[in-house]
């Protein structure tokens, strides 16, 4: 039989058949055309998913309790509505759309999902303690009846996310602060100007550090200091990324030394520095066509204490002018290599990796796993974290997030609570 769910926008259940999922703009189409039949054969042809405990409901059979909230009927619905009005408007909004921070939007969220975090905060494997309380003396009838009132509600819209504004990709990021670097280390930071070091061929960690060392005053360099006042630690790290994935070249820049008298004092640095001038570890730069008067600059700062490194000081103390021209000429020489960096996802990459099982763009097709479209964005980001601490449990997501780091928690969170939510309706129809 058939049954139209008041209050419910356009959604449709009708009970004791297997299940078929639509979205909500089919429904649309398909409630504006009269009759069962025609109902049935798109809810066939549109069916986009049909799991196997569905399948195997069958008929009028009782129905697996995880999927109860599917087969509720519109009454059952209004005395959901009532007991939501009653008990959970206060925090969660009306119609579900809440405007509290910390409290998730319900509005539209799949029904057997509902259910189970309901019976979650019942047996406490979810800890807030106003969930807690608030579902304590629901009887499993009613959260069943709460939880099918809340999924027939019309999601909520996007526009609505405050503060879910996407923050660019690290590598976006970093590119666009570089542009403010080009002017002397040259556009990608392979340089084109004496004295200006190529900030490409080397490991972020290494240019990281350098940049801190001239924020902190460890490098005496009183214009660095001031261009990089303002980078904070996750801006200097995208920048160090970009810089570390540019193609590197030798600096395009004058090199006078005598290049083979370089490459025999060269010996006493290659254990660091590398054969080649390229170095194996992050902490010791490389050398490779680095541009020539940097490089006897740099010498220069150690041997005068503008630069803090034992090692670096001891060798260069006793060096000449001339040698140090001469080392110069040959590393400026040397062919530079990539450092080892890998191009991290961008957030719509690794959402894909989400998307698997919340659905296209958050919007989860399975009655279980809940939508994460149009989610309040610092509700996306506490729970993400519950899940990375193990606060909140749930294998499948403690795996997921084990590698997040903050900006990716967050640039998902902004990611989600920025999609366009879609209704979806579960819609049982008749096997054939
Ligand atoms: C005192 C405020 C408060 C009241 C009242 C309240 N809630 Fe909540 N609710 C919250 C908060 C805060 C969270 C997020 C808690 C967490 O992170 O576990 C939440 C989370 C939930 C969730 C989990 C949502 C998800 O996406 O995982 C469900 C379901 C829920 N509430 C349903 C209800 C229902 C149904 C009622 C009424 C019977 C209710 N709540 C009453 C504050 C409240
Ligand atoms: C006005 C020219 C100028 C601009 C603009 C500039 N730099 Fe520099 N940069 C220099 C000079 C000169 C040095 C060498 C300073 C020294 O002797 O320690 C340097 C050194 C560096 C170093 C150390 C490289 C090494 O091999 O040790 C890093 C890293 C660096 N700059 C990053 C940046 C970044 C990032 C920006 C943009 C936000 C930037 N610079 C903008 C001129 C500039
Ligand atoms: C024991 C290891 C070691 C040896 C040997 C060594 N270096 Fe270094 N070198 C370093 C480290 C570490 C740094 C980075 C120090 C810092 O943070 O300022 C460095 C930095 C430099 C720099 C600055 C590069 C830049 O981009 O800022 C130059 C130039 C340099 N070394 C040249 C040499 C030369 C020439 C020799 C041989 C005469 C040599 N080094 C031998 C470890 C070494
Ligand atoms: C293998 C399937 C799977 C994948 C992949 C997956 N999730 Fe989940 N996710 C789930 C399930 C199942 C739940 C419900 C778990 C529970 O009951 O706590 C969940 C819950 C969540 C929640 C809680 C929603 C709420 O309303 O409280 C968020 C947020 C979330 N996932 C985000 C993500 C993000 C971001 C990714 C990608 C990095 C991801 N998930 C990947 C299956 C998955």
């Amino acid at each position: 039989m058939l049954r139209r769910v008041p209050g419910a926008g356009e959604s449709t259940i009708i009970r004791n058949f297997p299940m078929r999922l639509l979205d909500m703009n089919s429904i649309k189409r398909i409630t504006h055309n009269s009759g069962l039949f025609s109902l049935c054969l798109r809810a066939t042809f549109l069916a986009v998913l049909s799991t196997s405990a569905m399948a195997q409901s069958g008929g009028a059979k009782p129905v697996d309790d995880s999927l109860r909230t599917l087969y509720v009927s519109p009454a059952e619905i209004a005395e959901g509505k009532s007991l939501a009005d009653a008990q959970c408007t206060r925090c969660h909004g009306n119609d579900g759309i809440s405007v509290s921070k910390g409290i998730p939007h319900l509005a539209g969220q799949r029904p057997a999902y509902l259910h189970i975090e309901m019976k979650a905060y019942q047996t406490a494997a979810r800890t807030d303690k106003h969930m807690v309380a608030a579902a304590k003396f629901l009887s499993s009838d009613a959260l069943l009846k709460v939880a099918a009132y809340y999924a027939s509600l019309d999601p909520p819209n996007p526009a609505s996310a405050k503060g879910g504004s996407a923050r660019p990709d690290p590598l976006q990021a970093g590119k666009a602060a570089a542009s403010g670097c080009a002017g002397c280390h040259g556009e990608g930071g392979n340089s084109k100007t004496g004295g200006m070091p190529n900030l490409t061929g080397q490991d972020p960690k290494f240019l990281v550090a350098a940049m801190k060392a001239y924020k902190g005053g460890q490098r005496k360099h009183e214009m660095m200091k001031t261009l990089l006042a303002d980078l904070t630690e996750p801006g200097m790290n995208n920048i160090a990324l970009y810089y570390g994935l540019q193609k590197p070249g030798k600096a395009q820049t004058p090199s006078p030394g005598d290049q083979a008298a370089g490459k025999t004092a060269a010996a006493d640095c290659a254990g660091c520095h590398g054969d080649q001038g390229i170095s194996g570890n992050p902490a010791t730069p490389s050398l490779a066509g680095q541009d020539a008067e940097y490089f006897v600059e740099a010498l220069k700062a150690y041997k005068n204490n503008s630069r803090n490194d034992d090692t670096m000081k001891t060798l260069a103390s006793g060096m000449d002018e001339k040698t140090m021209k001469n080392l110069a000429a040959y590393y400026a020489n040397l062919q530079p290599q990539p450092p080892k960096v890998k191009k991290p996802l961008t957030t719509k990459e690794s959402a894909q990796n989400c998307d698997r099982c919340h659905g296209l763009n958050g919007n989860s097709t399975d009655p279980l796993v809940p939508s994460l479209a149009a989610q309040r964005v610092e509700y996306l980001e506490t729970v993400l974290r519950a899940y990375q601490k193990g606060e909140r449990k749930n294998s499948k997501m403690a795996a997921m997030t084990t590698g997040l780091t903050d900006s990716e928690i967050e640039n998902l969170s902004a990611h989600y609570a920025q999609q366009k939510a879609r209704a979806v309706v579960f819609v049982a129809a008749p096997s054939k």
